[in-house]
């Protein structure tokens, strides 16, 4: 079963606490947050502080997907707020090797994003580190996009590149009943979900149903 990891972005931030435990209780793998620096994408998220409030409240693996530019200057404090997984942007990185290093060095799992322009081969040179890719079927920045169906070419690519390594290929934007299926078929096995979930009647159904996406 693919992995569900509900982004929260498009949480009721009033509520945050709540709706961590409805996912956590609904059967979500990762909690996925989203991190934004207003430079290297157009728009702020939240920061370290939310991160490690929410930690002594969860179980779950906590899935960090910074889109910052030069990341260098936060893994150390991310990795002190009990993240379990740390993804920098390929395109953010001044030196890639160093970042995944660093983030090694503290004791947690390390991902390269990719935005929807970026290449999949451009992980080669560090798959010996990697535990997760993440690539982006949204421009980065926002919740509530549409899913690019051109990236499912490059999720598949990315699925050969990988081959038996046992690296996380994790998809991220405009995930939902109808585009789940299609990122499972080509290599997906973790998918990120914010508006589908958060914004649903009845979030819990959807996570359940987004487990078994892609599955015959
Ligand atoms: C976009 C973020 C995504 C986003 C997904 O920059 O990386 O994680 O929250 O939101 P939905 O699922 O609404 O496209
Ligand atoms: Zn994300």
């Amino acid at each position: 079963m693919v992995l569900i990891a509900p982004s929260l972005l498009a949480a009721d931030f009033k509520d945050i606490g709540q709706q961590v435990a409805m996912v956590e209780k609904a059967g979500a793998d990762w909690l996925h947050f989203d991190i934004m620096d207003g430079h290297f994408v157009p728009n702020l998220s939240f920061g370290p502080d939310m991160v490690r409030q929410l930690r002594p409240y969860s179980r779950l693996f906590f899935d960090v997907h910074l889109m910052v530019d030069e990341p260098l200057r936060f893994v150390d404090m991310f990795a002190g707020c009990g993240v379990d997984m740390l993804t920098v942007h390929h395109e953010a990185c001044v030196d890639v090797r160093q970042v995944l290093q660093t983030i090694k060095m503290q004791g947690i799992k390390c991902g390269i994003s990719l935005k929807p322009q970026t290449p999949a081969d451009v992980i080669e040179p560090y798959i010996d580190l990697l535990d997760n890719v993440l690539i982006m079927t949204v421009e980065p920045g926002f919740g509530g996009q549409a899913f690019m169906t051109s990236q499912l070419d490059k999720i598949k690519q990315m699925q050969h590149l990988i081959g038996q390594r046992s690296i996380q290929l994790e998809v991220d934007g405009g995930i939902n009943l109808a585009t789940a299926p299609q990122c499972v078929q080509n290599g997906a096995t973790a998918l990120v979900a914010g508006s589908a979930i958060f914004k649903a009647q009845e979030p819990a159904q959807i996570i359940q149903k987004l487990k078994q996406a892609g599955e015959k």
